[in-house]
């Protein structure tokens, strides 16, 4: 990518990330997603919370948000202590027209799916070459696996169509997830044709823990632009 194209896509993500922040209401419990889009959501809740006195408390997706959200003050709770969340504001990979998602990319997918699975509200960040026309045609799917079941849950994708790819942090080092897990990276050669039951196909699996597809969560995609506006779309 070149400097341009890099400052392009980081100015489409602020003006997307900023937006979501700026329909937080104060005295709400906030789901913080995970990425570089909701790094600007962070950033501009930290600037509410200091110059309008915001009050919020934001339950993360991750130790990455965890350690981010701490850094700029953002007060926090754990799961343990919130029976729901009003509003969560997450990125994506892809996203749809029915607003069926791809996430995981930053292998928090399983946090992210659990959060957005007790938020009242799940408000999506992108830029627009997230939105796609067919999940799977531009990203590859997690897939969150129990490292026990590496071979099996590989093979038991392989025949759903798609070949899986173990994820590494490191050359010849496989990533671990913030819950102790390993990942795979399903590609799918034609894309995905039927996000619904692929999506159950694979909680099927044996030792697969969570997949990154993301099926009726989103409520609301929020689409940054390169002037620094952003579109909303409701589903
Ligand atoms: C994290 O695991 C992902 O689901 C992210 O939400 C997704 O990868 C979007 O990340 P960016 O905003 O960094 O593109």
């Amino acid at each position: 990518m070149t400097t341009t194209e890099e400052q392009r896509v980081t100015s489409v993500k602020e003006a997307a990330g900023r937006r979501a922040a700026d329909m937080v209401e104060t005295g709400t419990i906030v789901g913080l997603g995970t990425g570089s889009t909701v790094w600007f959501t962070l950033l501009r809740l930290a600037e509410r919370i200091q110059s309008e006195g915001l009050e919020i408390v934001g339950v993360p997706t991750s130790m990455d948000t965890t350690e981010k959200a701490t850094d700029l003050g953002i007060p926090l709770l754990g799961l343990g202590e919130v029976e729901k969340i009003h509003l969560t504001i997450d990125g994506a990979d892809e996203i749809d027209g029915e607003f069926q998602m791809i996430k995981g990319g930053g292998g928090a997918l399983l946090r992210e799916k659990v959060i957005a699975s007790i938020s009242d509200r799940e408000v999506i960040v992108v830029g627009p070459d997230k939105v796609v026309e067919k999940l799977g045609t531009t990203f590859l799917l997690p897939v969150e696996v129990t490292s026990f079941a590496l071979p099996t849950v590989s093979r038991a994708l392989a025949a759903l169509g798609c070949e899986p790819v173990l994820r590494l942090s490191d050359p010849g080092v496989a990533l671990t997830t913030d819950n102790g897990n390993q990942i795979l990276d399903c590609r799918f050669p034609n894309g995905i044709d039927d996000p619904r039951n692929l999506e159950r196909a694979i909680a099927a699996i044996p030792g697969a823990v969570e997949s990154g597809l993301f099926i009726d969560l989103a409520h609301a995609v929020i689409i940054g632009k390169e002037d620094g506006s952003a579109e909303v779309r409701e589903r």
